[in-house]
């Protein structure tokens, strides 16, 4: 099967760890909500291999949900405009891009904003104090040809199209209106990688929020996956989550880091998830023992009182769904 298309090319996407975090999501899925869906990487997975019925969109980054309303409603205008952007930068590409970077900072244009991601550095969306976009270019590149760009649009507007809806909101909008039978996969920036507030995204990770708002959500019923820092050979990044939680801790290898690479050694990057006990059960045949006072896993699905079963999922509490 030819891959999903993935036309917005943004720093911590999903797009190659979506296979391994789609195995935990049910087939027939009713919806699956992204609160922070970024290049919306896990979804056009899901939909794209026919795993769920309904997707939902949402970032607290307003213009990049600008951009997801408009690549589902009018792919080829986007696709035009992007190709207009990329050929008119070819005499000067540094003057260019600064200029397409100052006319998005004043208009939020959902065109420009894909051209930016094309060309910046590691498409990492970055902002000064005032909240401007001020991400610099990549110098050795000029972002995907318009060829390649169209396709990836047309094949996301076709996969998205009546099937999506959008909300620019904060995280905790889209798990208020998540109901049991709804799978939540939440990608929240990462707080291990960076101190404070992160510059990588125009919002930080509250954490004391965050597990306040999964508590919330578990106590309704509904199916989650946390994608959460993780790992660099025995370097942790942020914390784990609480046990209380009740979900399981899954480690994805996430291939050799580029930074251990640079400086000559060999260590592997590992992301954690951390995943419902009956979502987990699914990928991994079972979820082991709990933790922290909870009980098993109310949907019974087979003994999974282990400690750790042999595809690396551990237990941090189980009980609901
Ligand atoms: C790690 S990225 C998500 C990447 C995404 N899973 C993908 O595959 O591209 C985190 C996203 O969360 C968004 N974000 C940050 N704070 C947020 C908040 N409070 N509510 C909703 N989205 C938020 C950022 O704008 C960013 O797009």
């Amino acid at each position: 099967m030819p891959s999903p298309p993935h036309p917005v090319p943004y720093q911590g996407s999903k797009r190659k760890l979506a296979a391994a975090i789609l195995a935990h999501v049910p087939a027939g899925t009713r919806r699956l909500i992204e609160p922070c869906c970024g290049s919306a990487a896990l979804s056009l997975a899901a939909l794209h291999a026919g795993r769920v019925e309904r997707v939902h969109l949402g970032d607290s980054f307003a213009p990049l949900v600008r951009l997801w309303d408009e690549i589902i409603a009018a792919p080829e205008r986007v696709a035009r405009a992007y190709a207009r952007l990329w050929r008119d930068q070819l005499a000067e590409p540094r003057a260019a891009y600064d200029r397409v970077r100052a006319r998005f900072n004043r208009d939020g244009d959902p065109a420009r904003l894909l051209y930016l991601l094309a060309r910046c550095v590691k498409s990492a969306v970055r902002f000064n104090a005032a909240g401007e976009f001020n991400q610099s270019p990549d110098r050795r590149r000029l972002g995907t040809h318009p060829d390649r760009m169209r396709a990836g649009l047309v094949g996301a507007a076709a996969l998205l199209r009546g099937r999506a809806t959008t909300a620019a909101a904060d995280y905790a909008v889209a798990l208020a209106a998540a109901e049991p039978g709804d799978v939540v996969y939440l990608d929240p920036p990462y707080e291990g990688t960076s101190g404070g507030r992160d510059p990588r995204y125009h919002q930080g990770l509250d954490r004391a929020r965050l597990i306040a708002e999964l508590t919330r959500l578990r106590a309704r019923g509904v199916a989650v996956i946390v994608s959460l820092d993780g790992r660099c050979g025995d370097r942790r990044y942020g914390a784990a989550l609480p046990a209380e939680l009740g979900l399981c801790h899954v480690e994805l290898p996430a291939g050799r880091s580029t930074q251990a690479t640079l400086h000559g050694g060999r260590a592997e990057t590992v992301e954690s998830l951390y995943v419902s006990p009956a979502l987990a059960a699914l990928a991994a045949g079972g979820c082991a023992r709990p933790t922290a006072g909870v009980q098993g896993d109310r949907r019974g699905q087979g003994d999974r009182r282990r400690d750790r079963d042999p595809r690396g999922v551990r237990l941090a509490g189980a009980d609901r769904p």
